[in-house]
Parts: C-alpha cells; structure tokens; sequence
C-alpha cells in the first residue's frame, strides 16, 4: 500500500461535501489534515458548523479552520439561491446540530500555509467550494506556492454549460477572481469541472442502499441526498452529480479520468463571468473524461 496522500479539504458543506468529507474519512488512500471552510452553499459560520458535524460523525479528530465569509471582489451570491440546492442549513432538511469541538484559532488560510511548511511539498489541497481562502494564502503567504504540492479543485466547466449561468459553474462564479489568482500561482493545478462530474452520478437508490449497509455514517446521508436528487430529477437526470466527491477521488485515483494539460483563464467580469475558458492563459490539467461507473463503485464501496 503505497503512503496515503496528505490532503486539506477547503469546503462549503453542502450535501455534495458531505459526501465527499465522509468518503475522504473511510479512504485508506487518504491522510485528512484538517478541513477549511468558506462561504458558499451555505454561509462560512454554518460551514464550519457543518464541517465539525461532519468530524463527529466519521470520528475524524482533526482541526477545523474557519475562512472567508465572503468573495474576493464580486458581491456575494443570494443565500437563498444556494439554500434552494443545499437547505438553508447546508444539509436539506436535517436540522442544525451542535458539533462537539470548536474551530481551531488559526484561520483557513493560515491553516493551509502552516500545514504547507510543516509537510513541505507533500500536501494535496483539495478545494471543493468558492477558492477564496487558497487566494488568501497566496496573498497572505509569499512561500505557500512552493510549499504545496498541488491544488485539485471541483469548479469550471471547459466544453460543457456552468450550472449557476449557462457560462459559469457554482464555485467559479462565487469567486472568479480567487480562480484567476490560482491558476497564475505556478501550483500544479487539476480542474475537476462539470465536464466530468455531471458524468459521475449518485441515485436515491444508491444513496438508499449505502444508508442500509451503514446506518453510522451514511444514514447521515440519506435525507439530505434525497432533497439534492430531487432537483436533479427534476431536470430529468437519474441522479445528483457526485461533484464533490468526484474531486476528491481524483487526488487519490487520477487514473480514472482523462486529463489534459491546456492554457485556462476565468473571464472576470460581463454575462460570461466565472466561465473557465479554455485556450488562453496559464497551462492547467483539466479533466475531460472519467470512468464514471469506475468512480461510483469506489465512492459507493469505501464505506466498508
Ligand atoms: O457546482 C458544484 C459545486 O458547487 C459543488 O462544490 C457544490 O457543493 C457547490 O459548492
Ligand atoms: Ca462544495
């Protein structure tokens, strides 16, 4: 068995990064550090609220660090838009509950940047929420470039449509101008986009069944999915896109997707803002094509 990875997950939870956090927590593949939190589904109090809940729930004893409440530069997006997708709790309809542990005093950027030094070159930032807090660190923290190893962040949509407007995905659109300074960094980047994770899909009846074979950690789970699915449903879809847990996966198995190496920039303002454009600006890997059933028989089966 090769070393797990060393990973941070940078997230909005929101039913997807539940999914993903719990998944992260029962990979052997995976060492988790710590997870940070941002505004996004939800706002970053009930984030980081959500993210300890989490922690209680798959036993994870790791620190928790609070980050941005809001973007970079544009305004931030109505609540009551992403509280329609993801409950105005961050989990569908399940009511809020009192997490056992506090946050850790550091907040999400020098979180990152300290755990960067002390594990230098060896720590795989897994960014699944608006980038806001790894732009911070880049600004805040002149050797956090190279200290990194590398960023995989669910956002962006190459060839296909965004999710929020026809141009631009959920997490890219909340903070365009975070991406931008990202992609500039230098980092070795992989964009996990909805090119591939509208690819990866989760039904009720997975969902379901995962809650019947693991009632501990995945009964969590089925109430919140059941809401999620529904607007995919609605859409006529089979199921709810497996965004986030499609980018964590991808840390720790990227042979299951398609990557290429192209120049990507994010247009920063007009109606086409937030769109992740391909052709021009800094070389990024982009995932272009995943073993979708392959993915969902590993997210599906980790849980012993
Ligand atoms: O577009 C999907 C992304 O936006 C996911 O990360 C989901 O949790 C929301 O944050
Ligand atoms: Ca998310």
């Amino acid at each position: 068995m090769p070393k797990p990875t060393k990973m941070i997950i940078d997230t909005d939870p929101g039913v997807d990064d539940a999914m993903a956090i719990l998944y992260a927590a029962h990979d052997p593949a995976i060492e988790l550090l710590g997870l940070t939190t941002v505004f996004g589904n939800v706002p970053v109090q009930k984030a980081t609220r959500n993210a300890l809940r989490l922690c209680d729930l798959a036993g994870l004893d790791i620190p928790v660090a609070e980050g941005a409440a809001r973007p970079s530069v544009v305004a931030p997006l109505d609540p009551a838009e992403a509280a329609r997708i993801h409950g105005a709790e961050g989990f569908g309809p399940v009511p809020p509950q009192t997490p056992q542990r506090t946050p850790t005093p550091e907040d999400a950027a020098d979180f990152m940047a300290s755990m960067a030094r002390r594990y230098r070159g060896e720590v795989t930032l897994c960014a699944i929420g608006p980038i806001t807090n790894v732009a911070e660190a880049l600004r805040r923290h002149p050797d956090f470039a190279a200290n990194i190893a590398k960023i995989v962040f669910m956002g962006g949509a190459a060839q296909v449509p965004g999710n929020v407007t026809p141009y631009a995905e959920a997490n890219t659109y909340q903070d365009p101008h975070a991406l931008a300074e990202v992609l500039a960094s230098g980092i070795p980047t992989l964009m996990v986009g909805l090119d591939v994770t509208m690819q990866t899909t989760g039904s009720r009846a997975d969902f379901a069944a995962l809650a019947k074979r693991h009632p501990d950690h995945c009964g969590f789970l089925q109430r919140p999915s059941d809401e999620y699915i529904g607007i995919y449903e609605e859409r006529g879809l089979p199921g709810c896109g497996l965004h986030d847990p499609a980018a964590v996966i991808a840390c720790v198995a990227p042979d299951l997707f398609n990557t290429s190496k192209i120049p990507l920039s994010v247009v920063l303002k007009g109606p086409e803002i937030g769109r992740t454009l391909p052709g021009v600006g800094a070389t990024t890997a982009v995932c272009a094509g995943v073993d979708a059933q392959q993915l969902e028989e590993r997210f599906f089966s980790m849980f012993g």
